[in-house]
């Protein structure tokens, strides 16, 4: 089946939708995105992505092009339209498309910002085996700019990233600046250690999870500990659990650090309880 698109207020076949050479996204990664998933056809934490979006948007001088009702609606009509039932949702806002190549910002009064949406069919997006598995990470330096909390789409460190993991046979990488575990290279990272949850706090440093501030919410409602502080890859290995999350991922469980197994070397009780909660918490609440 062809997949329909959403490209500046139109809903085109995927093979007849373009954008132009010209674009600041494809020339200058100067454009923001958001992931959101969808389950049982209905979308996970909508207005938390939207929230998000704006915020990267105000941040980067650029103009919403769309309201939140609107951004709403071209999600659900993307749903519909794909018959997506289990997926995600890819949203990209670009500076837009200037006249030429030009460092400075065109006037935007006079170029309009470029946004393309399109879904990704997932089917047991929810029941991923991984999550049963557990996933093996390595750490790299963090060499990304230093504003990682605005969801821009310069994701060629990232993308990096995954690639030298797959290299040593792994399936992410952490990464690591000043001794500390930053984030995941698509992802936020945790750890649980003394029986806590241990996850870096928010700065500009990383991305503000959506899925991670569902998921801290749910575990202080559960009566577990959190505790928002960096950790080391050491003590990260030496932890009883690791896990990630993401919108694509969810809770995902990490059971191995460069090498080393992490606690008994299989999913841990609490990332197992978290993916559980969130789960099934998400589903109640997605519209
Ligand atoms: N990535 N940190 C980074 C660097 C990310 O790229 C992501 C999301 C997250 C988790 O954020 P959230 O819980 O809001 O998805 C953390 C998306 C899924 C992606 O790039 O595909």
């Amino acid at each position: 089946m062809t997949r329909t698109v959403y490209v500046n207020g139109d809903y085109l076949p995927e093979d007849a939708a373009s954008v132009s050479v010209f674009d600041r996204g494809f020339l200058f990664a100067d454009g923001v995105y958001e992931v959101t998933s969808v389950l049982d056809g209905k979308l996970v934490d909508f207005d938390g992505h939207a929230a998000r979006l704006d915020r990267s948007l105000s941040e980067l001088s650029m103009h919403a092009p769309v309201t939140r009702d609107e951004l709403l609606e071209i999600h659900r009509e993307l749903v519909r339209r794909n018959g997506l039932t289990d997926g995600l949702i890819y949203l990209q806002i670009t500076r837009g498309a200037p006249a030429d190549r030009d460092f400075a910002f065109p006037d935007p009064d006079e170029v309009a910002p470029t946004v393309v949406l399109f879904t990704q069919s997932k089917p047991g997006l929810a029941e991923a085996p991984q999550a049963k598995t557990g996933i093996r990470v390595i750490s790299i330096d963090d060499l990304r700019w230093g504003r990682r909390d605005i969801k821009t789409v310069q994701l060629l460190y990232p993308s990096m990233g995954k690639m030298m993991a797959k290299a040593e046979g792994c399936d992410d990488a952490w990464m690591v600046e000043d001794g500390t575990v930053t984030e995941g290279t698509s992802n936020n990272a945790y750890i649980v250690s003394g029986g806590r949850i241990v996850t870096r706090p928010r700065s500009v440093d990383i991305l503000h999870g959506i899925t991670r501030a569902a998921v801290l919410r749910y575990a202080e409602e559960a009566q577990m500990e959190v505790e928002e502080r960096p950790f080391t890859i050491a003590e990260a290995q030496a932890a009883d659990e690791a896990f990630v999350t993401s919108a694509s991922t969810f809770v995902m469980p990490v059971v191995e650090i460069d090498g080393t197994p992490v606690g008994t070397g299989a999913p841990g009780p609490v990332a197992a309880r978290l993916r559980e909660i969130y789960l099934e918490e998400s589903r109640k609440a997605a519209i």
